[in-house]
């Protein structure tokens, strides 16, 4: 990730308290909803460990992964009211923060990996970023989980006529919402740790998410088939409370943007084979059924779909549409 330069001379700086010698511990409670073998999990365990490092112990990130803190409907609202210093929710949970972000979620968004990481690290990025500005939350970067795929319990959904009569769980998205409409299918929002409940009892069918989520979350043994769309992206914004970031010593503040530096790193370069390995345990595992989108099949989910670039334009604005159809270029 791009965008942050140090020089050294800043990366001297003393804690504040450090002339007193009264040495305070800074605690940061990190909090987010996966498992801990997942691209988020590890990151975040990763940057916990590179502050500690760094800071000679004395900035502590506690990491509550599992939405063991705070479910991913209340983790917002606990970053703006202070009750946790830091969150990494997925994009598609901040439509609400800023309308802006709903362009992540357009199917086909990002056609390719590097598609990905051009996207984040340049304009759209920089974009969204700055749109929490007026939120009282700082951006401090982008990890990616990956690709999302779709799973459900009847039979394969191939073609856009699969989807009907089939009810998958989506993040609460009005983009993710659309998708599946027209697909022909329905949808129904709910929490990502309620999903494995809600797939086992059938209260949906199916759902689309990354083969990490998918392992780790283990819905993989209660669904019967897997197609791999990779129709949807799925990453996290890097978020702050505002007032808290700037409450923190400069030095813990330089410590912080460098081991997230560090972090998107280490993430861009582990994503993707954590994803793929996690695929073949899926396949040594159990007896899903898993079919691989042909070019020509994924061009009948595309034409389905296109109407949702025309209706999110004023939405997400003319900008950052036509970057991301630059992108798809
Ligand atoms: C989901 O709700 O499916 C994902 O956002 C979970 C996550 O954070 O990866």
């Amino acid at each position: 990730y791009i965008g942050f330069h140090f020089n050294s001379k800043e990366q001297d700086l003393a804690f504040d308290d450090e002339q007193s010698g009264i040495r305070k511990q800074i605690v940061i409670k990190f909090s987010h909803v996966v498992a801990e073998n997942t691209p988020k999990g590890l990151a975040a365990q990763k940057f916990a460990d590179l502050v500690d490092q760094k800071s000679n112990h004395r900035v502590k990130v506690e990491v509550f992964p599992n939405g063991s803190l705070y479910s991913d409907k209340e983790e917002l609202e606990a970053l703006k009211d202070g009750r946790v210093q830091m969150i990494a929710p997925a994009t598609s949970k901040l439509e609400g923060v800023s309308s802006k972000w709903q362009v992540l979620d357009l199917p086909f968004a990002f056609p390719t990996e590097t598609a990905i990481n051009d996207g984040l690290n340049g304009d759209i990025g920089k974009s969204l970023l700055a749109s929490l500005n007026s939120q009282n939350i700082k951006g401090l970067g982008f990890w990616v989980n990956g690709l999302k795929q779709i799973t459900n319990k009847s039979h394969a959904v191939i073609h856009p006529n699969d989807f009907k009569g089939e009810k998958f769980r989506i993040m609460s998205s009005n983009v993710l919402k659309k998708q599946f409409e027209l697909l022909g299918g329905q949808s129904k929002p709910m929490d990502f740790n309620e999903t494995y409940r809600n797939l086992e009892s059938g209260n949906v069918s199916g759902e689309e998410n990354t083969i990490s989520n998918i392992y780790s979350k283990k819905y993989y043994r209660v669904q019967d088939y897997m197609t791999i769309s990779n129709h949807g992206f799925l990453g996290y914004a890097l978020l702050m409370n505002e007032d808290y970031w700037h409450s923190l010593p400069a030095k813990a503040r330089l410590i912080i943007q460098d081991s997230i530096i560090e972090t998107v790193k280490w993430n861009q370069d582990h994503y993707r084979s954590m994803n793929k390995e996690q695929l073949s345990l899926i396949k040594k595992e159990s007896n899903i059924q898993i079919h691989e989108l042909t070019s020509k099949e994924k061009k009948e989910w595309i034409e389905k779909l296109n109407p949702i670039y025309k209706q999110y334009e004023p939405i997400a604005g003319k900008k950052l549409i036509s970057e991301i159809r630059n992108i798809q270029r």
